[in-house]
């Protein structure tokens, strides 16, 4: 990024919400102007206020920001909670009969949990956890299907402070086997398998798989039933759930941590090397995690909230496992694929299950799109009022489909922007009060301070024109440290602006309006089908073959994924061609598949003699993803190394 990024997108049109819309909001202009104003005079006394109204604390704070080792900022240090404690407890008394998890597994069984049940499954799971040997601040790992366990699996280890890791069930063996070393984790929890797309997914092999090299840490394995199919099972180091929770009570007294004590890491991909373990912060966490879904979601009492996000991932933390059970919601959890058996199973379940609030990626918007109105229309979407976006920007025109057709042109669109690091919506509208606009995540909430600023870190005052997105003030959900790593923390996220800002490493414009439109990644991370992967990550498994001399990944526009993985490699001996070059794309799309997971897999492999380089040896990623996405070559290849090498690239030799 050299000036300011151009931006290209004009899309201008606007939606208020409707009059009733705002009528029955939790939030109406009044009260989230004076949420700003009081956040823009006193920003500490702004989020004390909402901690002690939000959470309950068995010790209560007094002091809100601890900025003296900043950049690692801490919040409410001396005060102590339960987060598992502030999901469940807290409701049992008004609303312990209230469904909390309504799950629907892919083969269509179905499954309540009240508030009060599902206290009692935590209580006993968490009892099993220390039954295992499980104390305050291990590590455990969770690699399991989308079920009701998973989040149980979750809110046992924050009610008894060990730290959990999710790792996505889409990951490969060698994924899980990395996040485990990395977190020195004591324990995984996984299952005999997860069905997705009516096939079953191998959770318990590709767990033996990694646990059979260099995870010496791992001194058990507890095993949730879900597909029933056989499975080897390791004596004195795995145990069946059903067998660790069959003699523990029923209740499980939440034991009070520091606030800032680590309540999970979760992976994710960064520019350079491994995986980072982004560590977050029990009460900081939890309370922006229950604000946003109480500001951003509307929450009430009826509602029935279903965010699509598998735990895997943060927003399956955020606004599956913690925020909307701390609001007291009922959620919807579904285990499988959204085109199983065919296009219109999302459609069905909110018919079904009585969906109010839908929440979903925009490459999940656009897949299911493809297939037509008629597959929606053929279902009963009335009870939907509010519907959200999250993980990439979104195109106008799914956007307008998702208005008009599963939205009914009568629910607010939020589409809310944020990541791994930032623990909860940080922009986004609030769906009483702001005009929406197609593809903007509109404004920061109260109590985020946003800018763009340019490559010297002075903000960009123009209408249109693009920057670094920047978080200009420490908040309290934001990541503490990166897990055993704290100088890349600071490099990867403070440095460019001598840990002025946090820097999101995305590029945004702002409008006139004061609207924000992210407009990409300024690094190297590619953004498939809403999930971050780092191209040196790919290109690390892809140098891993051993026949690969070099490769280097770039992405390029994908009409459902938002984006794919491209990839150029270089082989030992000839350059392969004809029918040895497509077999051998299959084995090395196969090969990724297998080092990251599917997801990884690029969708287009091209072979090439030698990478272009600089005279000064860099390989030129810029040329490279120009000729990937059939754009024009602006770049100077007079300084190549090899410029004949051009047409192998363009695949053309
Ligand atoms: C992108 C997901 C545009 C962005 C919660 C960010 C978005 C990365 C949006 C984080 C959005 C997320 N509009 N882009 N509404 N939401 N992104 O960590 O590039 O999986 O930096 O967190 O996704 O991805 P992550």
């Amino acid at each position: 990024m050299k000036k300011n990024i151009e931006s290209i997108l004009t899309e201008s049109r606007s939606f208020p919400p409707s009059d009733s819309f705002t009528a029955a909001a939790r939030l109406k202009p009044v009260d989230l102007d004076a949420l700003y104003k009081q956040a823009e005079t006193d920003y500490e006394g702004f989020w004390a206020e909402r901690a002690q109204e939000e959470l309950h604390w068995a010790t209560p704070f007094s002091k809100t920001l601890d900025e003296s080792n900043a950049p690692n900022y801490a919040w409410f240090t001396d005060g102590q909670l339960n987060v598992s404690e502030n999901c469940l407890d807290v409701h049992i008394a008004e609303h312990g009969n209230k469904p909390a998890i309504i799950f629907e597994g892919e083969q269509g069984d179905r499954k309540t949990l009240s508030y009060s049940e599902l206290l009692t499954e935590v209580s006993r799971f968490a009892n099993a956890l220390k039954a295992q040997g499980i104390e305050a601040g291990d590590r455990v790992v969770i690699y399991m299907p989308m079920t009701p366990e998973a989040v149980i699996a979750m809110q046992a280890c924050a009610r008894i402070g060990a730290v959990h890791s999710v790792v996505f069930g889409g990951f490969s063996a060698n994924a899980l086997r990395d996040r485990i070393i990395d977190a020195a984790a004591k324990m995984v929890i996984t299952a005999d398998g997860a069905h997705r797309g009516g096939s079953i997914v191998e959770l318990k092999q590709a767990t033996d798989t990694a646990l059979s090299d260099a995870c010496d840490s791992i001194e058990r394995v507890i095993v949730l039933k879900c597909t029933g199919h056989e499975i080897s099972m390791t004596a004195g180091r795995d145990i069946w759930w059903q067998d660790a929770i069959a003699d523990q009570a029923d209740i499980c007294m939440p034991g009070p941590v520091a606030a800032e004590h680590p309540l999970f890491l979760l992976y994710t991909s960064g520019s350079t090397g491994k995986p980072k373990g982004v560590q977050h912060a029990s009460a900081g966490y939890l309370l922006h995690a229950k604000l946003t879904s109480k500001w951003v979601f509307d929450l009430n009492d009826q509602d029935v909230f279903w965010c699509t996000a598998d735990v895997g991932w943060i927003t399956g933390h955020t606004y599956v496992a913690y925020g909307p059970l701390a609001a007291g919601a009922t959620i919807v959890i579904y285990e499988g694929a959204p085109t199983y058996p065919d296009a219109g199973r999302f459609w069905k379940i909110c018919q079904e299950l009585g969906v109010t609030i839908f929440y979903t990626a925009p490459t999940a918007i656009r897949a299911l799109m493809k297939f037509g109105d008629d597959v929606p229309n053929a279902y009963d979407l009335s009870k939907i009022r509010l519907l959200g976006t999250v993980g990439e920007p979104i195109n106008p025109e799914a956007w307008m489909w998702y208005h008009r057709v599963i939205g009914q042109e009568r629910c607010p669109i939020v589409d809310t922007w944020w990541q791994t690091e930032t623990g909860g919506a940080m922009m986004a509208p609030i769906p009483g009060v702001t005009a929406t606009k197609p593809g903007s995540c509109t404004r920061p909430l109260p109590g985020i301070a946003a800018d763009i600023v340019d490559e010297e870190g002075a903000p960009i005052k123009g209408d249109d024109a693009g920057g670094y997105l920047v978080i200009t003030k420490p908040w309290p959900a934001m990541l503490r440290t990166i897990w055993g790593d704290n100088k890349r923390y600071i490099e990867t996220y403070w440095q460019k602006f001598q840990n002025r800002y946090y820097v999101a490493g995305d590029s945004a414009h702002r409008d006139g309006d004061g609207c924000y439109w992210i407009m990409g990644r300024i690094d190297d991370v590619v953004n498939v089908s809403g999930h971050r992967l780092g191209t040196m990550e790919v290109e690390s498994a892809l140098v891993a073959h051993k026949r690969v001399v070099e490769a280097a990944v770039v992405s390029r526009p994908h009409d459902i994924k938002g984006e794919s993985i491209f990839a150029y490699v270089v082989f030992q001996g000839d350059r392969p061609t004809g029918d040895e070059a497509e077999q051998l794309t299959k084995e090395l799309r196969n090969w990724v598949a297998d080092q990251v997971g599917a997801i990884a897999k690029p969708d287009d492999i091209r072979f090439t003699d030698n990478l272009p380089k600089t005279r000064s040896g860099k390989i030129m990623r810029r040329l490279l993803r120009a000729i990937a996405r059939d754009e024009e070559i602006t770049q100077d290849t007079s300084t190549l190394e090899n410029e004949a090498i051009l047409d192998q690239l363009r695949g053309k030799a």
